[in-house]
């Protein structure tokens, strides 16, 4: 009985382990990747808690009120950026990726990059420190975790098209 315990808990550690941190490759590359302009580039900046986000449609509300506290005056100034040869995809907002990874959302200060790829054409998501560290599922409260990810980029499918929340503009 006690063995059947231990094994089972060694099982469903192991489970976890092989889910923590990031569904897709660190991109090595990522500073000569593309910066397109979009709504949030457009504002510049995910703003702090405080802010008066009620005139943006309610899936940025959403990603406001899911970051903001991340510091005081909110996580700050963005960038998009996408893989060069993804870019005429990310413009045609219609899906279909290659595998690997393929865009990022830059929170430029907080040295942060929010990475959205492809395993078998189906989106994946992680987080990483600049340097390459996997920071996905580092913070406690699980705003990091792919899952979050998930909810809003999969969750509104009538907004994000196949992982895709953004749009050139
Ligand atoms: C509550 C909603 C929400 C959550 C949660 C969220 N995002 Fe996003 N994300 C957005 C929206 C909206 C945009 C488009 C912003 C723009 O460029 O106008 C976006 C943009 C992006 C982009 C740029 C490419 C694109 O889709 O246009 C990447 C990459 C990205 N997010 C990755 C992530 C990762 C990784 C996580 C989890 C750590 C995450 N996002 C969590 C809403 C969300």
């Amino acid at each position: 009985m006690i063995e059947r315990i231990l094994v089972a808990a060694v099982v469903l550690l192991a489970a976890f382990t092989a889910r923590a941190g990031s569904e897709v490759p660190f991109p090595a590359d990522w500073k000569g990747w593309t910066a397109v302009d979009t709504p949030l580039t457009g504002i510049g900046a995910l703003p702090g808690c405080e802010a008066d986000v009620s005139a943006l449609p309610p899936i940025y509300q959403e990603t406001v009120e899911t970051y903001c506290a991340v510091r005081p005056e909110g996580p700050g100034a963005v960038a998009v950026l996408v893989e060069p040869g993804s870019v005429e995809k990310y413009r045609t907002r219609s899906g279909g990726f290659a595998d690997g990874s393929r865009m990022v959302l830059h929170l430029k200060d907080l040295g942060l990059l929010f990475v959205t790829g492809y395993n078998g054409g189906k989106a994946g998501y992680g987080v990483f420190k600049e340097d390459g560290t996997d920071v996905t599922d580092a913070n406690p409260d699980g705003i990091l975790g792919p899952n979050t990810c998930r909810v809003c980029h999969s969750g509104y499918s009538a907004f994000c098209v196949d992982g895709q929340c953004g749009a050139v503009q």
